[in-house]
């Protein structure tokens, strides 16, 4: 099956690596520039190149891997895949112009997913002469076994279906979610994180005691603030801002210094600051 990947951004890198890992599978790594594509690639060798290093992987594992991911255009890779899933800029317009672009690229049978992290997947579909479907990855996306499978109003059973199954292959727990902002995950976990960024800013603990006091009382692998910074905060607002705009409720206002570290380009471990600052040597230190 070859499936095309479409943003090759953190999501993007993730997602092809899921996919390639899997026997059968070949992946589309796409992008709107070439060298955008071509890089995304390269940060994937750079990441199995760590693991074949610690001896966690054997190199003849990794290029069989990558072999099985090719960069490029849509519009020159996509034509003959069976699959896509879009993870592009978290933008309504940009991933309604993606799909209605694809629509005149693919062919017919080829199912369209979205891996959007809240944005309607019935408006992503309007204009669109095929169903979409929502295949929601969770980051890293290789590692993470759950796939949120979102069924917009529009998308027939069957479609849900096939991307369960499509799932289970590649090693992964799907869970079916109807539509809504935010599905489940992000609806719990980023108001999680966005409360962490209000505990910081009224004094009640610092960077490290908020991460601390979750990992060692909730068990959770990462904390909240760390976690933020992981996903991108610029992302976490995106989210933040269409749970309140959809809902209309108070409880979902971004905090404000999210919004204002966002502004200030400080998004977390991508842009080497966030509520971390990550040095060179893959240690990071709280702000
Ligand atoms: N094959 C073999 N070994 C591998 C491997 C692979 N493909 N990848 C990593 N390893 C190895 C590593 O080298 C490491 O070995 P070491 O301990 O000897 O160094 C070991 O496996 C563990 O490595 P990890 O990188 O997995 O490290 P952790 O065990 O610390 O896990 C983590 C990292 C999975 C990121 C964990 O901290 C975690 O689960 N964090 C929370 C992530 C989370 O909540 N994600 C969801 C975000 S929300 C989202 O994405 C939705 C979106 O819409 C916003």
């Amino acid at each position: 099956m070859k499936v095309g990947v479409i943003g090759a951004g953190t999501m993007g890198q993730g997602i092809a690596k899921a996919f390639a890992q899997v026997e059968g599978y070949t992946v589309a790594l796409c992008d709107i520039k070439q060298e955008w594509a071509e890089n995304g690639k390269a940060k994937i060798e750079k990441g199995y190149a760590r693991l074949v290093s610690k001896g966690k992987l054997t190199q003849e594992k990794v290029d069989a891997i990558l072999a099985s991911i090719e960069p490029g255009l849509k519009e020159n890779l996509c034509a003959d895949c069976d699959l896509i899933v879009e993870a592009a800029f978290e933008n309504m317009e940009v991933k309604q112009n993606t799909f209605r672009e694809l629509d005149a690229i693919c062919k017919e049978g080829c199912i369209f997913a979205s891996n959007t992290s809240s944005l309607s997947i019935t408006e992503i579909g309007k204009g669109v002469n095929r169903p979409v479907v929502g295949m929601h990855f969770f980051n890293p996306a290789d590692r993470m076994k759950l796939i949120e499978v979102i069924a917009g109003v529009n998308t027939p059973a069957e479609v849900v279906e096939r991307i369960k199954e499509i799932s289970v292959e590649i090693g992964k727990s799907p869970v079916q979610v109807n539509e809504a902002a935010g599905f489940v995950v992000n609806r719990i976990l980023i108001p999680m994180i966005n409360e962490a960024a209000f505990i910081k800013m009224e004094g009640v603990s610092n960077i490290a005691g908020i991460d601390t006091a979750m990992k060692l009382g909730a068990n959770h692998p990462m904390g909240p603030l760390e976690l933020g910074d992981y996903i991108g905060l610029d992302i976490c607002l995106a989210i933040m801002d269409v749970l309140y705009k959809e809902t209309g409720d108070s409880k979902y206002r971004a905090c404000p210094l999210i919004r204002k570290m966002v502004r200030g380009g400080n998004l977390g471990v991508k842009s080497g600051k966030g509520f971390y600052v990550y040095n060179a040597d893959r240690t990071k230190t709280p702000v």
